[in-house]
Parts: C-alpha cells; sequence; structure tokens
C-alpha cells in the first residue's frame, strides 16, 4: 500500500498542511509536515473531507486520465465511429474529405452552412460519421503523441496512378501502432493511368490483402474527383465499425479531446472539442487541457448553435480562460468549484514544467559556452 507524507496529502486534498496537522492532532495523531501517513490515516483524513480513497493508489484529481474510466455494459450504446484519412502527398486525402462532405452534408442538411471546426459529421442511411477533417499524419501524430487516441477507423487513401509510396507506408504504421483498423480506398480510379491491381498488390507487402485474396482489409475503388465509390467507402466504414461494435454512455458528464483550439479576436479562446464519451452540455464546469472554464456557446459543423453533444460528435466550444492544445483531454465536472481547483493546478504544473524546462535549457547553454 501505498504511503504520503502530510504535506502530499494536503495537496491532493487542496488543503493547507497546517489544517491536515490539526485534523490529525484532533483524532489523536501527533503529526508534523513531512511526516509518512499510513494507507489508514490517509483514508481517516480524506473521509473527512468526503474524499474516497481507491484501492491502493490514492487518485491524482490533477491527472485527467483518471477520468477516463470505464463504464458498465448496460449503459453502453452504439456511437458514430471516428475517422481519420490518410495517405501519401497528392493522393487525394483533401478532395476525398470534400467530395463525402458535399455529397451528404450540404444534400442532406439544407441550410446549414458548413463550418470548418476541424471535424465534421455525415449521416448515411440515418447513421452518423465523424471524419477529423485535419491532414491526416498531422492529426493522427500529435494527438498520439499527447496521449489521445481519438481515431477508429483509418481510411488509407492511395492514388491507383502513383501506388505505394513512403508516406503510404507511414500511414501503416502509425495505424497499426495505434491498433486502427486500415480500409484502404483506391483513388483515381478515373484516370486512364489508373492500376488498382498494383496497389492492391504493393499492399500484401504490408499484411494489407484484399478478402477475393485469402485476407480480411477491405478495399474500395474510388474518384474522388467524379464522386464514384464515395457512397460504398462510407458503406464500408459503416460495417468495419458495427464489427468493432464502437460504445458510448451518453449518460455520464463529457470527456474528449481537443481537434483544435485558437483565440478568436471577439470570442476569445475557441476550441474544438471531440466528444468521445458522455454527453457535453452548455454551462458544463470543464477542464481542457491546461485551461478552464464553463461551455458558454457551443456551434457544431454545420455552424449551428447546439446545447449539448453526445459520442463522437464534434463540436466549437467557447467559454475556457485560455487556448488549450491539440490533442489535450477535457474533462466536465460535477461542479464549477472543482472544475477551477483541477484547473488552477494543472495551469500552475504547466507553468512549473514550463520553467524547469527553461532553466535547464539555459542551463546547457551555459556549459555550451564553458
Ligand atoms: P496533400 O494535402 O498535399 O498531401 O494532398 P492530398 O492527399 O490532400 O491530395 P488532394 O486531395 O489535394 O489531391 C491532389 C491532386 O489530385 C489534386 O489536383 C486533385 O484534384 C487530384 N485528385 C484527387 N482525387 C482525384 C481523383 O479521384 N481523380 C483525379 N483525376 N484527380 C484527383
Ligand atoms: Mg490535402
Amino acid at each position: 500500500t501505498e504511503s504520503l507524507t502530510v504535506a502530499e496529502l494536503a495537496k491532493k486534498l487542496y488543503r493547507e498542511p497546517s489544517e491536515i496537522i490539526k485534523k490529525l492532532f484532533l483524532l489523536g495523531v501527533a503529526a508534523t509536515i513531512n511526516q509518512q501517513l499510513d494507507k489508514d490515516a490517509i483514508e481517516l483524513i480524506a473521509s473527512e473531507y468526503g474524499v474516497e480513497v481507491e484501492e491502493k493508489v490514492i487518485v491524482d484529481q490533477t491527472d485527467l486520465e483518471t477520468y477516463f474510466t470505464e463504464d458498465r455494459e448496460e449503459d453502453l450504446e452504439v456511437r458514430p465511429p471516428v475517422v481519420t484519412i490518410m495517405g501519401h502527398v497528392d493522393h487525394g486525402k483533401t478532395t476525398t474529405l470534400d467530395s463525402i462532405r458535399h455529397t451528404k452534408v450540404t444534400a442532406g442538411e439544407a441550410g446549414g452552412i458548413t463550418q470548418h471546426i476541424g471535424a465534421y459529421q455525415v449521416k448515411v442511411g440515418g447513421k452518423k460519421i465523424t471524419f477529423l477533417d485535419t491532414p491526416g499524419h498531422e492529426a493522427f501524430t500529435t494527438m498520439r503523441a499527447r496521449g489521445a487516441q481519438v481515431t477508429d477507423i483509418t481510411v488509407l487513401v492511395v492514388a491507383a496512378d502513383d501506388g505505394v509510396k513512403p508516406q503510404t507506408v507511414e500511414a501503416i504504421n502509425h495505424a497499426k501502432a495505434a491498433g486502427v483498423p486500415i480500409i484502404v480506398a483506391v483513388n483515381k480510379i478515373d484516370k486512364p493511368t489508373a492500376n488498382p491491381e498494383r496497389v492492391m498488390q504493393e499492399l500484401t507487402e504490408y499484411n494489407l490483402v484484399p478478402e477475393d485474396w485469402g485476407g480480411d482489409t477491405i478495399f474500395v475503388p474510388i474518384s474522388a474527383l467524379t464522386g464514384e465509390g464515395i457512397d460504398n467507402l462510407l458503406e464500408m466504414i459503416l460495417l468495419v465499425s458495427e464489427v468493432e461494435e464502437l460504445k458510448a454512455n451518453p449518460n455520464r458528464r463529457a470527456l474528449g479531446s481537443v481537434i483544435e483550439a485558437r483565440l478568436d479576436k471577439g470570442r476569445g479562446p475557441v476550441a474544438t472539442l471531440l466528444v468521445q464519451n458522455g454527453t457535453l452540455r452548455i454551462g458544463d464546469p470543464i477542464v481542457v487541457g491546461h485551461t478552464y472554464g464553463r461551455v458558454r456557446a457551443m456551434v457544431n459543423d454545420l455552424g449551428r448553435r447546439v446545447k449539448e453533444a453526445g459520442p463522437s460528435t464534434p463540436v466549437e466550444i467557447t467559454g475556457l480562460n485560455d487556448v488549450p492544445e491539440a490533442g489535450d483531454r477535457f474533462v466536465v465536472f460535477e461542479d464549477e468549484k472543482t472544475a477551477r481547483q483541477v484547473g488552477e493546478a494543472r495551469k500552475q504544473q504547466a507553468v512549473q514544467a514550463h520553467r524547469n524546462e527553461t532553466a535547464r535549457v539555459s542551463l546547457d547553454t551555459l556549459f555550451e559556452q564553458m
């Protein structure tokens, strides 16, 4: 079992050490600030503040990852897949994203003005799919580097007239490392020089083998330019999504990740969040990376104001006290006070980390000069 000093416990409980020492004294324990407390003493003090101590580990309230807890099976509901499009330069990632958006979004949602918020949703036969709009590799790597796994399915775009290229391989490696299933979109089939067979042949080397050849990878021939095969691609995404049994609990406080964020002149910090679990609502007290606040306004990918956003939904929010970073986690808290405490503590941690970093850098330069 873990032990903590009085000072450490005080920090975790957001109290002054002197207050903890007083409490201990009243409980018949004479303690100093650096004294190690055993599990029983920790539990006793924590319970005085209405805090529960979990088995073995004391939950670090400032670590947002600890809030990403599993749900009970019976609370889970099917959620839309979150899809990232990856592939080599010029193979047609942006054109594919545009083609999907134009065929699905504008047609289905008359009157909506598509906004660039870094992600968008389409509806296919009543089912939703969320696409991350940011250039594949970048989004995928920055997110993953920061510990946020947001992608459920990768669509690997390979130009049929160009074949497998270095970034194609990179994308495969990223997806495999993250354990994300790959659907291959063989693009530019409208071109006279297109050779889809060659693409399939080349990809077998990377263990992406079509079902017809005895493998289990889905290949979809498309032309992002003419729109041919796009519907089929969307169907296949839904198929894989069903196999993956993607679920979430809409009836809990929202958790998720930042897709992108910026400072808007008029509105202040603006962040596009992907709700990964729970439901986000206007007015929610929220901690986002090293920032916090209350969700003041929410806008969806069609530029419409919304009051709530469920699992796999991207929304742009305002109301934060600072600009978070892509890949940062967000957590909604029960009350504003806790959100502020955790937010402030995280901000302090970030400031301290930055100070340590600059101190180290200047020390390094000092040594270099010697
Ligand atoms: P980067 O963002 O630079 O990595 O490129 P990308 O993968 O986003 O490619 P993009 O969608 O910009 O397409 C590159 C070029 O290929 C553009 O000139 C497109 O018009 C063209 N293109 C994309 N898809 C198709 C297609 O299906 N058929 C044809 N003929 N051209 C295509
Ligand atoms: Mg592009």
